[in-house]
């Protein structure tokens, strides 16, 4: 069956486990040297997780195709631009997990990488999906000029301006109260960036014009800071079962989050106002974004 004519529920699963073997198919095996980086890299990637960049990729996507208008090559760079996404998160998660940085001992429900493996392979490991990654992009079966669009992105999204400048903001921001600019700017850059990145990758594969983009980029900028509005609010309201993570960690470890700075109604607020956003931006896309609204739902009302 197509894919644009699955009702949302049906598929947000089939897109999470095709991603699941998309992955496991473009990483290394863990019979290959380096064994253990490479087990390492697996276990950091497969086997848990919401998959909620890979299922932006697809959504935005679609929505930047005429239904039925997929090629074979689009479908395969989808799923490239769709693994690199999730292996630069899955990356990120592990550095933030080190006892440097969060001092996590949980995620996905099990032992972080570097309680299960050491923390020189978690670093490493960390650092091989990296170019991993953006191998992918530059593997897409499509026109060169919108493979390097995809690499500037991912890698203007995810360095100093983006992911990784967001987690710098993170670390010097312990025990500091900032003022909501500053908080958002925090959250935009470590978490919205990679996000956004998502989106608008779905976007270039699939050729999308100038007003869809511009339509994406306005729901991706409210999703990106919507999603860890919610980890913030989750991180208090949620236990560690269902999140798979150790909930408490933020006011334990005494970091500024949106419960902290705006209270639990406050940012439940925002988030209603960042989710009207999204369905606004993405009006002008038509029914083809109907992928994208269900998301945007998905993000808000997740409970893990
Ligand atoms: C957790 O991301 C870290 C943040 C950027 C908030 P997710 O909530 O997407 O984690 P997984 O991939 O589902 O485990
Ligand atoms: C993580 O933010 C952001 C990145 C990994 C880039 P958090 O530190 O809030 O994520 P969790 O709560 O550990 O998943
Ligand atoms: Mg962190
Ligand atoms: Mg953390
Ligand atoms: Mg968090």
């Amino acid at each position: 069956m197509p894919q644009h004519s699955l009702d949302f529920s049906i598929w947000l699963p089939e897109r999470a486990q095709h991603i699941e073997s998309v992955l496991e198919q473009f990483l290394p095996p863990a019979s290959i040297v380096p064994e253990r980086l490479h087990e390492a890299m697996r276990y950091a990637v497969l086997g848990g997780g919401k998959r909620v960049r890979a299922l932006l990729v697809y959504a935005a996507g679609e929505a930047s195709l005429q239904p039925g208008s997929e090629t074979s090559a689009q479908r395969i760079a989808l799923d490239h631009a769709a693994a690199a996404v999730e292996l630069i998160h899955a990356y990120s998660l592990v550095h933030d997990d080190l006892p440097c940085m969060d001092d996590d001992s949980l995620r996905r429900g099990r032992p972080t990488v570097h309680v299960q493996f050491d923390e020189a392979t978690a670093m490493l490991a960390g650092d091989a999906l990296q170019p991993l990654a953006f191998e992918l992009l530059g593997m897409m079966p499509i026109a060169p000029a919108l493979i390097v669009q995809a690499t500037q992105l991912m890698a203007r999204s995810t360095g100093s301006l983006g992911m990784v400048g967001g987690q710098a903001i993170d670390c010097d921001s312990v025990g500091q109260i900032l003022v909501s600019e500053q908080l958002q700017q925090m959250h935009r850059m470590k978490t919205g960036a990679l996000l956004e990145a998502s989106v608008l990758l779905g976007g270039i594969v699939a050729g999308a014009g100038s007003a869809t983009r511009t339509g994406l980029e306005s729901y991706a900028a409210a999703m990106g800071l919507a999603f860890q509005v919610v980890d913030d609010i989750l991180d208090v309201t949620s236990d560690t079962v269902t999140l798979g993570k150790t909930a408490g960690k933020d006011a334990a470890e005494n970091k500024p989050t949106y419960v902290s700075i705006m209270g639990l109604d406050g940012s439940r607020q925002l988030l209603q106002s960042l989710r009207d956003q999204a369905h606004a931006a993405l009006l002008p896309l038509g029914p083809s974004a109907g992928r994208l609204a269900g998301i945007a739902d998905y993000i808000v009302g997740r409970d893990r």
